[in-house]
């Protein structure tokens, strides 16, 4: 599937207009905390107050997603995070997967980590903070020395979004990030619909138009532990990821240009393996990421058959993730440091949670080699990535 598909204005104006009028809508919101319906439950939602806060003169709010199985997911417009999700593990306990905090503030405190976040406009880094588009250089701001990431200074992650809760299980959110906000060109529309879906599935969809030509790389930025939040490390999860390629970095985590084949290498997740079992191999590669922080080049990305499946090896909890986009970043969690108290009271330990980042390669503004993450005026940009949650028989 083409991540960037091409259309006339007669399509491009109806879906901008939709965006605005969606930014207009009074956002129906969710007030009170909610405890999941199974008994043998633990996992709460947290309340909403602490989401419900103005940030830069927008106000924030708490949303909750529920499908007809009883789950449920939270959501805030601040950053378009996902906060927390709870599936059941094989002994039918629900159990919250995705790292989260219960306010606006724990968010904020434990920012350069993105937990659970909406990243944009650029998700990855773009080396030295600058590329060149049509002739025009554009220079970011450098907050991942010496290099931009993940959006810049205020990045999609930091801003309030517009919110239009569409029925119990979607939600839609809109975004315009003004012409050279952050340094990039173009009034860029975005909109992120999160769905939670019957199969216990997050289905993220991403749209975005421009008005001048621009580049985007979407993503969202959740850490999970599919043993539960605070439930350890993550080292012992079994790994399968469909991806015959990587692309290696340099020691700032910039690609060196080269596609190189994970075959051989501790980057060949062909078959079950767990995250831990060559994570401190002597390899140059784990070494400048300080573990597993790399973009994996998907061999295939239909959204019909998973890109990684990954397993909890004490919950049975199985995730698996399908992409439009053709890379992945698995990011295993290095920087963590416990510095952050997380949903439930644990901290953020190290390697305590892992990230699969669907996207276009790092630094494509600079490496014309990869598939292009440039949006013209009268395209829309259009990727979906689908986290489904299962119990592994
Ligand atoms: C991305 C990066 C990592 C790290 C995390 C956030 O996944 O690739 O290097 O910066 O974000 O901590």
């Amino acid at each position: 599937m083409k991540t960037i598909f091409k259309s006339f204005s007669a399509i491009f104006l109806p879906v901008c207009a939709l965006s605005l009028a969606a930014c207009n809508q009074p956002a129906t919101k969710t007030s009170t905390a909610s405890t999941m319906t199974d008994s043998t439950s633990t996992a709460t939602l947290p309340p909403a107050a602490g989401f419900e806060k103005t940030v830069d003169g927008k106000q924030a709010h708490f949303y909750i997603l529920k499908n007809k199985n009883g789950i449920q997911a939270a959501i805030t417009n601040y950053g378009a995070h996902l906060i927390s999700i709870a599936v059941p593990d094989k002994a039918g306990k629900l159990t919250d997967v995705v790292i989260g905090f219960d306010n606006i503030d724990g968010y904020k405190k434990s920012m350069s980590a993105y937990y659970g976040a909406t990243i944009g406009r650029y998700g990855n880094r773009i080396a030295k903070g600058h590329f060149v588009l049509d002739g025009r250089r554009y220079d970011l701001f450098i907050n991942n020395k010496p290099n931009t990431l993940h959006g810049g200074k205020q990045g999609f992650n930091d801003v309030v979004w517009d919110a239009k809760q569409i029925d119990d299980h979607t939600i839609a959110l809109t975004y315009l990030s003004k012409d050279m906000e952050e340094g990039y060109p173009g009034n860029l529309n975005c909109k992120v619909t999160y769905e939670l879906t019957d199969d216990n599935a997050v289905k993220i969809s991403y749209e975005a138009t421009t008005d001048k030509t621009t580049v985007v790389n979407l993503t969202n930025h959740s850490y999970f532990n599919l043993n539960g939040i605070g439930g350890g490390t993550i080292l012992d999860h079994t790994v399968e990821l469909k991806a015959g390629n990587y692309t290696p970095v340099d020691t700032t985590l910039i690609p060196t240009g080269k596609i190189a084949p994970t075959a051989g290498t501790p980057f060949d997740f062909s078959k079950p393996t767990t995250i831990g079992s060559r994570i401190n191999d002597n390899d140059e590669q784990l070494k400048n990421g300080k573990g597993y922080d790399h973009n994996f080049v998907l061999d295939k990305h239909d959204i019909t058959t998973p890109v990684a499946t990954v397993v909890g090896d004490k919950s049975g909890i199985k995730l698996e993730v399908f992409a439009t986009e053709p890379g992945l970043q698995f990011y295993s969690g290095n920087f963590m440091n416990g510095g952050n108290t997380i949903l439930g009271g644990k901290t953020d330990d190290h390697r305590t949670g892992f990230a699969m980042e669907t996207q276009h390669f790092p630094d494509s503004p600079n490496q014309p080699q990869f598939p292009s993450t440039v949006l013209k005026p009268g395209e829309t940009y259009k990727t979906v990535t689908i986290y489904k949650f299962s119990v592994e028989k």
